[in-house]
């Protein structure tokens, strides 16, 4: 049940518009409960990102230690003429987690396509994003949405018909759990339909010093970045935790293949959230994310399970990340 207003702000470039739907009628002082009721306690990852969260998340990925996103950028920078041939017909390219949309301007300017669209929960830093974009590519139709693009896409109505491909880079995909990834790619298999693509940047499965090195770096911006999620519950579901607090810890779990991040408790933090109240005694841990780690096998899989098919897919030197098209229909020999 959204609403969707389409915004007016008076700055607004005339290729831009500024779609947001309200947010979900969720009760998130009661989802806080809930999640923190749970063994072991939980926060859910969309609280990493208010605009401050977003910013914390570009330092991050420009760290010597988090080689994720220079990684996807050098298989862009060499293979850009590949994919964009790959792609095909591009009319119009949706991109959700668009966060400052760096990554999809190589592609926007390769592509062409006539309309892009920008999803990410933090509006007023899409706003800024998007606006950016409109500017620098004015023969470019900019539609973005500010939505949780991790519940049911009821905003499908205002994204353009055509070819459309998903970009979803950053291994973002990882950040869901396995079953919520399945879920979400079938989600995006029905939004491309038959004649669209996904192409999907995949973090693979490696050595778990590099991993975890990647989690946490030495100048703490990861651990900010943790942190930063007891700020944004407590705003926004009335909590109050004391973020100083807290401890950051990432670890590598190779059975699971992934990143597990925590919270702990480095004195003890008594809080009230939702006329409830919690005890977390020192030592005590708060689950914050995780982040799955991808062979070339589990891509296949989850793409057979949405009806896709994994066509192509590019590596960067070193093998550590993958680009991958995925597209309607089952694998071809
Ligand atoms: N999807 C990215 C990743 O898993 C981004 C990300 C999400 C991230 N949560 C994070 C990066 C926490 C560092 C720390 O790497």
């Amino acid at each position: 049940m959204t609403s969707i207003s389409a915004g007016s702000k008076r700055d607004e470039p005339s290729n831009l518009r500024f779609i947001e739907t309200s947010r979900p009628v969720v009760d998130e002082s009661r989802e806080v409960v809930a999640s923190l009721s749970e063994q072991p306690p939980r926060l859910s990852p969309k609280y990493f990102y208010d605009s401050q969260g977003s910013e914390l998340f570009e330092a991050i990925t420009e760290l010597p230690e988090y080689y994720l996103t220079r990684a996807e950028a050098e298989i862009f920078g060499r293979h850009l003429d590949e994919i964009v041939e790959a792609l095909g017909v591009a009319d119009v390219i949706i991109e959700p987690g668009s966060g400052n949309c760096s990554k999809v301007l190589p592609l926007l300017e390769r592509a062409l396509p006539h309309t892009f669209v920008p999803i990410d929960i933090a509006g007023n830093f899409l706003w800024e994003a998007a606006k950016d974009v409109a500017r620098q590519l004015p023969e470019l139709s900019v539609t973005a949405i500010a939505a949780d693009f991790t519940r049911d896409w009821t905003f499908t109505q205002a994204i353009p018909a055509g070819h459309r491909i998903v970009f979803y880079p950053g291994s973002t995909l990882g950040n869901f759990e396995p079953d919520a990834q399945r879920d979400f790619i079938t989600q995006l298999a029905r939004v491309v339909g038959a004649r669209g693509a996904i192409l999907l940047g995949i973090d693979l499965h490696k050595d778990g010093v590099t991993l975890q090195q990647a989690y946490d770096d030495t100048a703490g911006v990861t651990a900010a970045f943790n942190r930063n999620i007891l700020r944004v519950v407590n705003e926004r579901a009335g909590a109050d935790f004391k973020p100083d607090q807290w401890r950051h810890e990432a670890r590598y779990n190779p059975d699971l293949r992934r990143i597990e991040m925590d919270l702990i408790a480095e004195s003890e933090d008594a809080i009230s959230v939702g006329g409830q109240g919690f005890v977390f005694p020192p030592g005590a841990a708060i689950r914050t994310e995780h982040s799955y780690k991808f062979t070339l096998e589990d891509i296949q899989h989850l793409a057979a399970h949405a009806g896709l098919s994994l066509a192509k897919h590019w590596l960067d030197n070193q093998s550590r990340f993958c680009l991958a098209l995925l597209v309607p229909g089952t694998a071809s020999p």
